[in-house]
């Protein structure tokens, strides 16, 4: 799906046109992967258009520009305000938010600290990351021959653009190979996480993940499987999952803001399960869902709502869900 191409993009402060929000080939962050950005999600819910964990993300955010030494001149209040802003001023109801902080155009060498840090927050709508049916039916995936960064060479848990050099690798290849996604293990030969999203198991009526060490990211919307599937009175267990524990569980599914909670029909062509979407995934991608689109209390206080008055928005694309 290509860009629109309308609306304004948030650039170190200023709104910006579409079309007119570029920067210098020579930017650091081209030549070397300098940059770090987040995904989030607005979703419209009969109470009006609220973000998904708006503060998580920026947290988030502004943890992996730690990792990396870059300071913007933006706390968490100044980030969510800004991010708040480019939505009212897009009169956007439901997007995908993609905030970046990146070091600009000064010098080029691999010592970055000479280069400005600069900011930008786009906002487009994006459906189902995975596409609406895999939502219902599932995704048929592969176990990538690409393992996930080491621990100690690029941070997993720094959300940077340059992971996504990895990330690019996994998911070429399984498209090339006829599948919708990949499943990285780490180097340790433990299952790791797709190429943009966390991935969950589950057998005999438990639930398992890979804990970060096992080179993931630091999911929002594992957190928040997590939380749910405990509040449904799972047990959860975050360890170490060895590749053969996929193709005998009773059902596998990815989470991520892009692909929400898309469940995994097969791996390396092997059922799991049923083949289909089973009854925990359904549960738990029903109880995401409702959360998400505000059809019941937000008891975690994971939504923020975006404007006092929704008359006259853009209308979105998808009822639902506007992305990983
Ligand atoms: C590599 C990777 N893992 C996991 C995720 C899921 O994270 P979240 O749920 O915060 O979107 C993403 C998406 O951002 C990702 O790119």
């Amino acid at each position: 799906m290509s860009f629109p191409g309308t609306g304004t993009i948030w650039m170190n402060g200023k709104l910006v046109e579409w079309k007119d929000a570029t920067i210098h080939i020579g930017s650091h962050v081209i030549h070397y992967g300098s940059g770090v950005f987040e995904g989030a999600r607005c979703y419209a819910t009969p109470k009006g258009s609220a973000v998904f964990r708006l503060d998580e993300h920026m947290v988030r955010l502004v943890n992996s520009a730690k990792i990396y030494r870059m300071e913007y001149p933006l706390d968490l209040a100044g980030w969510r305000q800004a991010v708040l802003g480019t939505i009212r001023a897009n009169q956007m109801k439901a997007c995908y938010i993609r905030p970046l902080i990146y070091r600009g155009y000064h010098t080029l060498g691999v010592n970055p600290l000479h280069n400005p840090v600069d900011a930008a927050i786009m906002l487009w709508e994006w459906g189902a990351y995975l596409g609406a049916e895999a939502l219902e039916q599932g995704v048929d995936v592969k176990v990538a021959t690409w393992s996930r960064m080491a621990p100690n060479t690029l941070p997993a848990m720094a959300k940077s653009t340059a992971n996504y050099a990895n990330s690019q690798l996994i998911k070429m290849e399984a498209l090339a190979d006829g599948y919708a996604e990949g499943i990285a293990l780490d180097v340790y030969g433990n299952v790791s996480e797709g190429s943009g999203q966390n991935i969950f198991l589950v057998r005999d009526g438990v639930i398992y993940t890979p804990p970060l060490s096992a080179s993931v990211l630091g999911g929002i919307t594992r957190d928040s499987i997590v939380t749910l599937s405990r509040d449904l009175g799972y047990q959860v267990i975050e360890q170490n999952v060895p590749r053969e524990l996929l193709y005998i569980s009773d059902e596998v599914f990815f989470t991520g803001t892009a692909a929400e909670v898309t469940p995994i029909r097969s791996i390396d062509k092997i059922k799991i399960g049923e083949g289909k979407r089973g009854p925990v995934t359904a549960a738990l991608q029903s109880a995401f869902f409702a959360v998400v689109n505000g059809d019941v209390p937000d008891t975690h206080g994971w939504l923020t709502y975006v404007y006092a008055e929704e008359a006259s928005l853009r209308e979105p694309a998808r009822a639902g869900a506007a992305k990983g």
